[in-house]
């Protein structure tokens, strides 16, 4: 019971099965955590670190937390509160964290291809918490638990991914997790933020029309405006995004279809998400986190080579 990969860089590198037994592992550990004992043995003796270049409530906590469940030692570095500012580069960081017997490396970095290159260069396994704007696969797996458990599968299933797809790891890991695992893919937001290339490189369907979007899918996955990452105009203000491109309650009204709205978090509310949406009895926005710890549990167990699972 292994992954094909001794890392999880991105979900562009794994194999359908390796999506599925990550997922079947994870729904294992969900009921673990149903458990008045939240805690396994699984990684005792492994020690993890977890490293954050870049802010995170989510990934952070969920990580820490799977950690501790699975019995694991786990170290957090802060690079905002480390060396770093004294001008030490990250394979310097990373060896002398190494040299202390860490065994696994969480890691978040702002640069594209960072884990790759953390890859190429030492000898524990890594896990990508999110890279730039390249992919967060552990995003990517905890929406796909999320859809199955309510819809049962993703084969066939319609997931439009609405908003900044540009500047989005979490769109890049869900599309390549998406078509592998045989869902339709419709990619809807302003033409500025939707790059010329996505449709023909990843076989998805494009739209500018949110309502169409909508209209024609069982799950709308909204992602965040990331204007840290965009240093130039794309829209016009954040109110017009909201007219134009925002799902709010009266848009859901008018398409009279119950669909699965969900949101990596953090949410801009009143941007690309209204209030009463995000809180409505259809957003799985709290599930997504809930299942987080689970999927995190699952992809630190399966990469520790650890031969066993006694849940
Ligand atoms: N979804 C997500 O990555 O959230 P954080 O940035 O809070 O970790």
């Amino acid at each position: 019971m292994h992954l094909s990969s001794k890392h999880l860089l991105g979900i562009r590198e794994l194999l359908k099965g390796d999506i599925q037994l990550i997922l079947d592992t994870a729904t294992q550990f969900k009921d673990v955590l149903q458990r008045p004992i939240k805690k396994v043995p699984s990684l005792r003796d492994i020690t993890i670190v977890n490293l954050f270049y870049e802010n995170s409530t989510r990934t952070r906590i969920s990580f820490e937390l799977a950690e501790k469940r699975l019995s694991a030692d786990t170290i957090n570095f802060a690079a905002s509160s480390s060396s770093v500012s004294k001008g030490e580069t990250l394979l310097d960081t990373v060896n002398n964290i190494l040299s202390m017997k860490v065994d696994m490396v969480v890691m978040r970095h702002s640069a594209t291809g960072a884990p790759h290159f953390l890859a190429k260069h030492i000898p524990a396994a890594i896990v990508n918490a999110g890279d730039g704007i390249n992919e967060h696969p552990t995003q990517a797996l905890l929406d796909a638990l999320s859809i199955r458990e309510k819809l049962g599968t993703l084969e066939g299933k319609k997931v439009a991914i609405i908003g900044d797809i540009m500047h989005s790891r979490v769109a890049m890991s869900n599309i390549y997790l998406l078509k592998k695992m045989g869902a339709e893919v419709t990619l809807a937001g302003p033409p500025t933020l939707i790059p010329k290339y996505i449709r023909e490189s990843f076989d998805v369907n494009v739209t500018y029309n949110v309502e169409e979007a909508l209209q024609w899918c069982d799950v709308a996955n909204v992602l965040r405006i990331q204007l840290e990452r965009q240093n130039q105009v794309l829209f016009s203000s954040l109110r017009e995004y909201n007219q134009a491109y925002g799902i709010t309650r009266k848009l859901l009204d008018r398409i009279q279809k119950d669909i699965l709205i969900m949101h990596p978090g953090p949410i801009n509310r009143g941007v690309e998400l209204d209030s009463d949406v995000a809180d409505c009895g259809q957003s799985l926005i709290l599930n997504q986190v809930e299942n987080g710890v689970a999927v995190r549990m699952a992809v630190l167990y399966l990469l520790s080579g650890r031969k066993e699972l006694s849940v």
